[in-house]
């Protein structure tokens, strides 16, 4: 558990744990550290393509500063994972559908006030709950920018943390700060790199992060897993603006077959 999280919070936390649910869901938290590299943009396309496969899918918008996926996905949710935090509603009450067979979101909302203890408790609860419900393949939860306490409390409930980076170095030194704080308690991290057209590019500066933690010597035991790249795209961002999604309107292009090929290495490395 990190460091941040109130010992009361914890505390609490324990007292909510149900024993281990057996379920098929698995679940992903997509981050960054750094903001505007691309993660709601990444992970609702990697949701729509992991539909396109026939798995069932459920998105978490848990952005506070600016919940967008429910734009990306143009859909007008009455309900947020925050009723659902607040005690207000079940988490199948805050699920909502969206256009896209096999893909449900669990909205976001913006400006919401954050406080720990609360939170702590229904986020352990929610991976119980959604685990319970046994009716998604995979849960993909979106993070907001930073690594703020409530991102922590995320990355906390998660088995599988995906970092999206860019190659620019304020984005790699918020990403190997990342990894400094995953260390700890985590046993891997997988790395994907976007608007980086060479997928040797990525490969590349993630060996360069690897040695950079073994020289500072991080738990040996915390892997690094480089899973691919996606080039930057004008037909990215426009579709977005038409409250589109891009690997749905460009089957056939070159970014969705690389983003094809991190699915196939991520649904090897997703427990
Ligand atoms: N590969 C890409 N090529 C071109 N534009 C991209 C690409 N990936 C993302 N974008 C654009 O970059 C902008 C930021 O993307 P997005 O909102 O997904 O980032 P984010 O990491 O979720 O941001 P935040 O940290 O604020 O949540 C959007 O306009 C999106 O359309
Ligand atoms: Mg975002």
């Amino acid at each position: 558990m990190f460091n941040s999280i109130s010992s009361q919070a914890s505390k609490l936390v324990n007292l909510t744990k149900k024993n281990s649910v057996i379920s098929k869901s698995k679940i992903l938290t997509i981050t960054s550290g750094k903001g505007g590299v691309g993660k709601s943009t990444f992970t609702a396309n990697i949701a729509y393509l992991l539909a396109s496969r026939g798995f069932k899918v459920a998105v978490i918008d848990a952005d506070i500063g600016l919940a967008n996926m429910q734009v990306l996905f143009d859909i007008r949710p009455r309900l947020s994972l925050f009723d659902y935090i607040e005690g207000r509603n079940t988490i199948d009450e805050v699920i909502t559908k969206t256009p896209f067979n096999n893909i449900s979101l669990i909205a976001g909302k913006s400006g919401y006030q954050y406080s720990s203890l609360k939170t702590s408790m229904f986020l352990t609860r929610i991976v119980d709950d959604i685990k319970e419900l046994n009716n998604f393949d995979y849960v993909l939860i979106d993070t907001g920018a930073g690594l703020n306490e409530y991102v922590q409390e995320f990355l906390s409930i998660s088995d599988n943390i995906l970092a999206l980076t860019t190659t620019d170095p304020s984005a790699l030194t918020d990403v190997y700060a990342l990894m400094k704080m995953l260390s700890r308690d985590k046993e891997k991290l997988l790395l994907c790199f976007n608007h980086t057209k060479k997928y040797q590019i990525g490969e590349t500066i993630s060996k360069s992060l690897i040695n950079l933690a073994q020289k500072n010597r991080l738990n040996p035991n915390f892997m690094i897993k480089y899973i691919g790249n996606v080039s930057t795209s004008t037909n990215i961002s426009t579709t977005s603006r038409l409250r589109k999604l891009f690997a749905h309107e460009f089957i056939n292009d070159h970014i969705t077959l690389q983003l094809q090929k991190v699915i196939d290495i991520l649904l090897k490395e997703i427990k």
